[in-house]
């Protein structure tokens, strides 16, 4: 009932003329078919040529961050409207990058997933522990935190195009997945917590993906929990083999 979503984070990696090569080998192999769900998002420079790259197909296009607010003296920002614009129709938040090296906090990325929302953007709200936090037992505390903070103001009757993506930081960029136990029990925890906030149904309806070196050798195994509705891949997506591998394994995975 959870469609599958395989989304890719470029990062700061492609120029424009390398994201137009890329996105249209994805397109390639994956964008033909319904069954899954699959984004790509780019770096901002790049969001024009790969929307032009897959726009006959069925690849989404995202970007990896914008500005709460529609304009203003935000040097170096991007708003939702200048994103859609390009065709953009999903955005990353609140990613662990973000929050560590750009000091983002829970208030401001409520502050973008509700101007998301309210610019028809569909928000792919990242959260994740650190190893410290892991090792101290505080993992549970720290999501559900930000789960709550993130989605603050959010109601139940806006919740559909909302995602959740799982990033447990210690697993980003480092090879080292969480089991696919490790990821269920904190997926299955995301989900409760999106009970609280907005009842059983909506909780059940909305994709909560896994990312953290996720790769084609263990996508089987994580896509196969209950809990786990796709993925958000950074490395394994720069290159369009993996990627599609990944969304293969998705197709074939049955809940
Ligand atoms: P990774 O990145 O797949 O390279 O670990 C995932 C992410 O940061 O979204």
């Amino acid at each position: 009932m959870r469609k599958f979503l395989i989304a890719g984070n470029w990062k700061m990696n492609k120029t424009a003329a390398e994201a137009a090569s890329l996105a249209k080998e994805i397109a390639l192999g994956a964008g033909q078919q319904h069954g899954v769900d699959v984004l790509i998002c780019p770096p901002f420079t790049a969001l024009a040529a790969a929307a032009r790259a897959v726009e006959s197909s069925t690849i989404k296009v995202g970007a990896q961050n914008m500005h709460p607010e529609t304009a203003g003296a935000f040097t170096g920002d991007i708003s939702a409207e200048m994103l859609r614009e390009h065709y953009v129709t999903f955005v990353l938040v609140g990613h662990s990058e973000r929050r560590s090296l750009f000091k983002e906090d829970d208030a401001f990325i409520n502050q973008k997933v509700l101007s998301a929302l309210k610019n028809r953007l569909r928000p792919v709200l990242c959260v994740g522990e650190t190893l410290e936090e892991r090792e101290s037992g505080e993992t549970a505390a720290v999501v559900e935190r930000q789960i709550r903070e993130g989605l603050a103001g959010v109601d139940k009757d806006q919740a559909d195009p909302v995602v959740i993506a799982y990033e447990p930081v210690w697993a980003i960029g480092t090879g080292k997945t969480a089991t696919p136990e490790q990821a269920q029990e904190v997926h299955a925890s995301i989900r409760k917590w999106l009970g609280d906030l907005w009842g059983d149904a909506a909780a059940r309806k909305t994709r909560i993906l896994y990312g953290g070196s996720m790769k084609p050798a263990n996508a089987g195994e994580l896509l196969g929990q209950p809990d786990i509705d796709g993925g958000l891949i950074g490395g394994a997506s720069l290159e369009a083999r993996s990627f599609n591998q990944m969304v293969e394994t998705a197709l074939e995975t049955k809940k």
